[in-house]
């Protein structure tokens, strides 16, 4: 076999990868691949404890761990955050902005704060954090950026409209993205997972009426879980996927089929 008929290699080993809200639910089945994978991982979230308690978890697995705790919804924490990284760890070779929030609640009442909270969070901070670690890829020549945007970036639904439209914000970005930054060999991606149980959604999703009601509309019928998001992490992260850019996967148990 030719070299170049061979599937390139999902092993990361000697890549440094920062997740941010890698200490919970999603974020942290990604940041657990990674690793896994081979990956030294850059923590992130608020709380230094929670970060500091991954971080280690993840030196168990034989990898480099850097504990930061920033707020990724500011220009500022973000700032910060980057040049630290890149301090201690040397380079950023992939990027998984995952942080994100949402509420429920009509769009007549939503207010500026609940606006501006939700947009700062997962579209203002990933933007720049994508434009502050791309500048350093572009230097290198060499990264990938994976947005975690959500089923919600794809359809429509009621009492939700500003988690919805910055959804469907965060995939439009990783596409004009991925177009400015290809020339550079930068990646950048899209990944949009359906319903999967964690601190986002569980007070909703333990009441059995709105779960089954949720249920219903997933084509597979169950909920996703947290190891299958992370795979397609791992992959868009690693040569594998090397000359994938601007695409957007959905996984999601076919909800967005419906
Ligand atoms: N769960 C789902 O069903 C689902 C479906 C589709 C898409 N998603 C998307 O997947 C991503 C992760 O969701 P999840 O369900 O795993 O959420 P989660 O369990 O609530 O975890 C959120 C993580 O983000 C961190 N975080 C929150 N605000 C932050 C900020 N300003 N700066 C830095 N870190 C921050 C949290 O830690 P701290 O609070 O300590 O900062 C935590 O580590 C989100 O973008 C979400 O929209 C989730």
């Amino acid at each position: 076999m030719k070299e170049s008929d061979k599937i390139p290699s999902m092993d990361l080993t000697g890549r440094v990868a920062m997740v941010t809200g890698a200490t919970k639910g999603l974020g942290y089945g990604m940041a657990m691949g990674l690793a896994q994978a081979g990956a030294d991982i850059i923590v992130v979230s608020r709380t230094p404890a929670d970060c500091e308690k991954v971080a280690k978890e993840i030196e168990m697995m034989g990898r480099k761990a850097l504990s930061v705790a920033a707020d990724v919804s500011t220009v500022k924490g973000i700032e910060k955050l980057v040049s630290y990284a890149v301090k201690e760890m040397g380079q950023i070779d992939i990027l998984v902005n995952n942080a994100g929030i949402g509420i429920t609640k009509k769009a007549v009442e939503v207010t500026e704060e609940e606006w501006d909270a939700t947009l700062n969070l997962n579209l203002k901070g990933i933007f720049f954090l994508c434009q502050m670690v791309g500048k350093h890829m572009i230097e290198r020549r060499s990264g990938s950026i994976i947005n975690i945007s959500s089923a919600a970036g794809l359809k429509q639904e009621v009492n939700v409209a500003p988690y919805y439209i910055s959804k469907a914000g965060a995939i439009q970005l990783s596409k004009v993205l991925a177009l400015e930054w290809a020339r550079y060999n930068l990646r950048v991606n899209c990944v949009c997972p359906g319903y999967v149980m964690t601190s986002l959604n569980e007070k909703e999703l333990s009441d059995p009426q709105i779960l089954e009601r949720f249920v219903k509309t997933i084509s597979m019928r169950r909920l996703g879980t947290v190891g299958e998001i992370a795979g397609i992490v791992v992959y868009l992260a690693s040569d594998a996927s090397r000359y994938v850019t601007g695409a957007v996967f959905s996984v999601d148990g076919g909800l967005t089929l419906n």
